[in-house]
């Protein structure tokens, strides 16, 4: 078992290493060294090509990079790791990188399949290691503030949750063009295959890893995963759905792929619908819709609308018009004497919308785990969550593929049909 150390460092600094600098990893270097105290002592890369990129984030020419991870995690000086990894390979970096005592970044969806979530989460709690999941928005103030308004009762309890998601054009769907020296003598293609069938190199599964089951977990883990955290963050849930009942297809996108670009799925947690919408097919805004007796709060990248509902008849029932004129009257004369308002006292519509740091900002989500790595408190998005945030993500593949409605066995922590 690791040592549960505070930090390898002598000092408040945190030395990480990257493993993984793709197109999501490039994104998070730069912000990750950004951030007070944070150094990047070491890269890990299957691809050439993206060794030299880190030197090039980093700016420092002399930055060590390997293509074997495991030099990095052998490391004592490094205090934790942040990967960005495609989604196959997710379960064997945290699982070594806890193994070596190492806390770590990973990027959502946290696995690949349900038993890889287990083992994941099972590998943090024995080595006592801070492991945070990447859906940064669980990060953000304005989940935070969602989160608030929410407990504060604005819409009342819970009945129904809306979440959709749709893009249109090439780059959304996944279509990556691949690096233009992407070749076996660039790439560790063997090692990239991991635990997926061997098959000759190929660029575009290579760039376009996402379009394929065996490597990805579809629209469900690249898209969806960011939209159910944010809800189990927001209503303060922590479980796996009890059913998700999926409908999809290849609508648009023929190129070969076999993950669906359309995907609707309704989960059920603990009685409570939770309806999604995912395209690549059409664009639709990105949006949570809380819907309670009290009112609805709409979220989206940069705002929280909040729409109260009184639930109360603002007008005479239009049930009365089947009534005789005189019963008709007489009800509407007494509903006006029942109902309107005082004068100088009518009701104003009083929407109320806070506008927000973009939730899709990794920074603040790097600044939680760069705390926890040093104050040793949990983490909000730690493995529990987002293995659980995961899971809904392969229940809602395994419907579609088995043109069913699946079910969580929380005892056998396995899915049934
Ligand atoms: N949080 C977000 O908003 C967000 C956005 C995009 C991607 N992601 C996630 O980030 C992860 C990476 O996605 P991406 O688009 O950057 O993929 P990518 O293919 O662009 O980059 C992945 C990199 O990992 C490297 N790699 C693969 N296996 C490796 C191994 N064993 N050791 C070292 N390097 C290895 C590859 O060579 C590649 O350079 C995925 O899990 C994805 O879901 C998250």
């Amino acid at each position: 078992m690791a040592q549960a150390s505070k930090s390898a460092s002598p000092n408040d600094r945190i030395q990480f290493a990257i493993i993984g600098i793709g197109m999501q990893g490039s994104g998070l270097l730069p912000n990750a060294i950004s951030l007070p105290g944070a150094t990047c002592v070491a890269a890990a890369d299957l691809y050439e090509g993206r060794h030299t990129l880190a030197k090039q984030i980093t700016g420092n020419p002399n930055l060590p990079t390997t293509r074997h991870y495991q030099e990095v995690l052998d490391r004592k000086d490094i205090d934790c790791i942040i990967a960005a990894v495609p989604d196959h390979w997710h379960m064997r970096v945290v699982v070594d990188a806890c193994n070596a005592g190492k806390d770590i970044y990973c990027e959502k969806p946290m696995s690949h399949t349900i038993p890889q979530g287990f083992e994941m989460a099972h590998a943090a709690e024995r080595n006592n290691r801070i492991v945070q999941i990447g859906s940064q928005r669980v990060s953000s103030v304005l989940c935070r503030k969602a989160r608030e308004m929410y407990h504060d009762g604005v819409i009342g309890d819970i009945e129904m949750v809306e979440l959709s998601l749709g893009r249109n054009s090439p780059t959304g769907a996944w279509e990556y063009p691949p690096p233009f020296d992407a070749s076996p003598e660039t790439i560790d293609w063997d090692t990239w295959l991991n635990d997926a069938p061997k098959i000759p190199f190929d660029k575009y599964r290579f760039a376009r890893w996402r379009c394929w089951r065996e490597y990805g977990t579809g629209v469900a883990g690249d898209l969806m995963v960011h939209l159910l955290s944010g809800m189990l963050y927001t209503l303060g849930w922590n479980e796996p759905p009890r059913s998700a009942s999926a409908l999809g297809g290849i609508f648009r996108w023929k190129d070969g792929r076999n993950m669906p670009d359309l995907h609707t799925v309704l989960f059920d947690y603990h009685g409570i619908p939770v309806y999604v919408r995912l395209s690549l097919a059409g664009e639709t805004p990105e949006l949570a819709r809380f819907i309670g007796p009290k009112g609805i709060l709409d979220t989206s990248g940069t705002y929280i609308r909040y729409t109260p509902q009184t639930g109360a008849d603002d007008g005479p029932s239009y049930y009365a018009s089947s009534f005789p004129r005189e019963m008709r009257d007489q009800y509407r004369e007494q509903w006006h004497r029942e109902h309107d308002p005082v004068p100088g006292h009518e009701p104003t519509a009083d929407d109320t919308t806070y506008e927000g740091h973009d939730w899709d900002d990794v920074k603040p989500h790097l600044w939680t785990f760069f705390q926890s790595v040093k104050s040793r408190q949990p983490v909000a998005e730690d493995a529990v969550f987002g293995n659980h945030a995961a899971i809904a993500c392969h229940m809602a593949n395994e419907s579609y593929f088995r043109k069913q409605t699946v079910y969580f066995d929380a005892e056998a922590k396995s899915i049934k049909a």
